[in-house]
């Protein structure tokens, strides 16, 4: 176990659809691991493996930060199977340090998905849990919260950006 490097914008991999996982094997673990680890360092609620440069469609969730192992959730090949209802919350990314912005999403989500030993699950999510779950497959699509902004907003984030960066050098 490990705490690994967090891939931030604008690094491709970010930008990229990952692969399904098609092996469950003790490098599978080994990685699940460590995710759970610099997720919880980081601290955050949710990390999906390209995050840490691993092009696979594998997340882990966990709303209560470690505070309680009950809600830790290992998500593998997930899929969204029913959305309902509307919220909108200030979401931030492990990714994009030192930025937030007002997403909506659906309020509550079915997820189908295989958990960490290859077993189909299906998941319910409410509220921060929906959110989550929402977030970290958007990763696995190559989607990040500045793509479900609006338009004007992401403009601003990107000259901001260039901005910062050229100070930096
Ligand atoms: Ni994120």
């Amino acid at each position: 176990m490990s705490v690994l490097n967090i891939r931030k914008y604008p690094e491709k991999i970010l930008m990229k659809k990952a692969r399904s996982v098609d092996t469950i094997d003790d490098d599978l673990q080994q990685l699940i691991d460590s995710m759970v680890e610099t997720m919880h360092a980081a601290p955050g609620v949710g990390l999906a493996a390209p995050q840490v440069g691993v092009p696979k469609r594998l997340a882990v969730i966990d709303t209560a930060v470690g505070d309680s192992e009950s809600e830790l959730l290992v998500i593998i090949n997930p899929v969204i199977i029913q959305k309902e209802g509307d919220i909108e919350f200030e979401e931030g990314c492990l990714s994009i340090p030192e930025y937030t912005t007002k997403i909506h999403r659906a309020e509550r989500v079915l997820v189908s998905a295989l958990d960490r030993e290859g077993r189909p699950v299906e998941l319910h999510g409410e509220g921060l849990l929906s959110i989550a779950l929402q977030h970290e497959i958007d990763h696995l699509d190559g989607i990040l919260i500045l793509d479900r902004t609006s338009p004007i907003k992401r403009e601003f984030f990107k000259k901001r950006f260039r901005k910062s960066r050229k100070l930096s050098k």
